[in-house]
């Protein structure tokens, strides 16, 4: 009986797979029940299938720089927010940021992340500086930026400047869940605007959540597929929420990484396209998290490029990985373990393809 039972629910999950790829839509139902699998083997097989289609077997790197942790938001979840006393607050120089690059360069990145805290230091000037900078050296390099919400003009300067892509995460596309996780001053409106603009002005874009925040339900995370389809971002940052103790989430509890690995896949299924990371987050929550992201139809990494001596100050959240191989440091280490799963790891610009090999 149990056997005809599980065979039963595996037909019902093929078909609704199924579904959710020839539309390149889901419902609210099909949600509930891919959330409630235990592993979702089907799911993954289609997603990476899906992802190899577009992509191939390769995996994209990008070298992480996080260069300030001074923040002036205080979003409940975040352990640099600017309430956290505990937080030991660095940034990082001009010079400093422009050596992590050339280590980066050394060892194969042409892309640099430049992430870190709304930091007031950074004026726009300093900004546009260091992105002309890092692109006069590194000519063949594309800059990201993650330095949160700004005015549409300063997102045009960055632009001009010569930044190529922003990663913003939405967070959460439910309004009533946005102000769960923030405080009154932000607003999900003023994301959206934000991530509109960014993608008006060029840039290639990411959004993205975290599963298993504060008050997430199936139905604001069926909001935030819906957003996602309408915005059509090139990268999609998603990752499991892990407490950080010093923040008003300190004792809630982390998300679950079976249900980090199913919205991965989903995306993959509503998003063909997308850029998808594996996160530092799953991995570390995870043994094996990145493999086990790239199965699910993950196709990106993010080592960490930092100074090791600010590493450990970083803390968005508790036992964040900062010394294996989600260190830049450890590329070759990387790579042979991408290698192992049947992958491989590629140096070139890694750009977001759009209708190409489709079929
Ligand atoms: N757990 C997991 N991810 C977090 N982030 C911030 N705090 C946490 C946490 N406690 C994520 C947010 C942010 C990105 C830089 O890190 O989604 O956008």
């Amino acid at each position: 009986m149990l056997q005809i039972q599980n065979c039963s629910r595996e037909v019902t999950a093929i078909s609704i797979v199924d579904k959710i790829e020839t539309t390149q839509n889901i419902s609210v139902e099909q949600l509930q029940q891919l959330l409630a699998g235990q592993e979702n083997a089907y799911l993954k097989k289609r997603a990476a299938a899906a992802a190899r289609r577009i992509y191939g077997r390769s995996i994209y790197i990008r070298g992480l720089i996080e260069f300030t942790n001074y923040c002036q938001n205080d979003c409940f979840y975040c352990g640099i927010r600017r309430s956290n006393q505990e937080t030991e607050r660095y940034r990082l120089t001009e010079d400093e940021i422009l050596a992590c690059c050339l280590e980066g360069y050394r060892l194969g990145y042409r892309t640099f992340v430049l992430q870190g805290g709304e930091d007031a230091y950074f004026t726009d000037d300093r900004v546009c500086r260091l992105i002309s900078s890092i692109k006069k050296k590194f000519g063949d390099c594309a800059v990201t930026l993650s330095i949160g919400e700004k005015s549409r003009a300063s997102y045009e300067r960055y632009f001009s400047a010569g930044a190529d892509r922003y990663l913003l995460r939405h967070e959460t596309a439910d309004m009533k869940h946005y102000q769960k996780l923030h405080p009154a001053e932000m607003s999900l409106s003023r994301r959206r605007e934000c991530l509109y603009s960014l993608k008006e002005l060029g840039f290639q874009v990411g959004a993205g959540f975290m599963v298993g925040s504060p008050g997430q339900t199936a139905d604001t995370l069926f909001a935030d597929l819906k957003f996602l389809r309408e915005l059509q971002p090139h990268m999609v940052g998603i990752g499991p929420f892990i407490p950080q103790h010093a923040t008003p989430f300190g004792r809630e509890k982390a998300g679950s990484c079976e249900q980090t690995l199913t919205l991965l896949s989903i995306v993959r299924l509503l998003l063909p396209h997308a850029l998808l990371p594996a996160t530092t987050a799953l991995g570390t929550l995870l043994p094996k998290g990145r493999e086990a992201g790239i199965l699910a139809g993950a196709n990106v990494l993010m080592p960490n490029l930092s100074p090791r001596s600010v590493r450990r100050k970083y803390t968005l959240y508790d036992h964040k990985l900062y010394s294996g191989e989600e260190s830049a440091q450890y590329t070759a280490a990387l790579k042979r373990s991408i290698d192992a799963i049947g992958y491989e790891i590629v140096t070139d610009i890694g750009d977001f393809k759009p209708d190409i090999n489709v079929g």
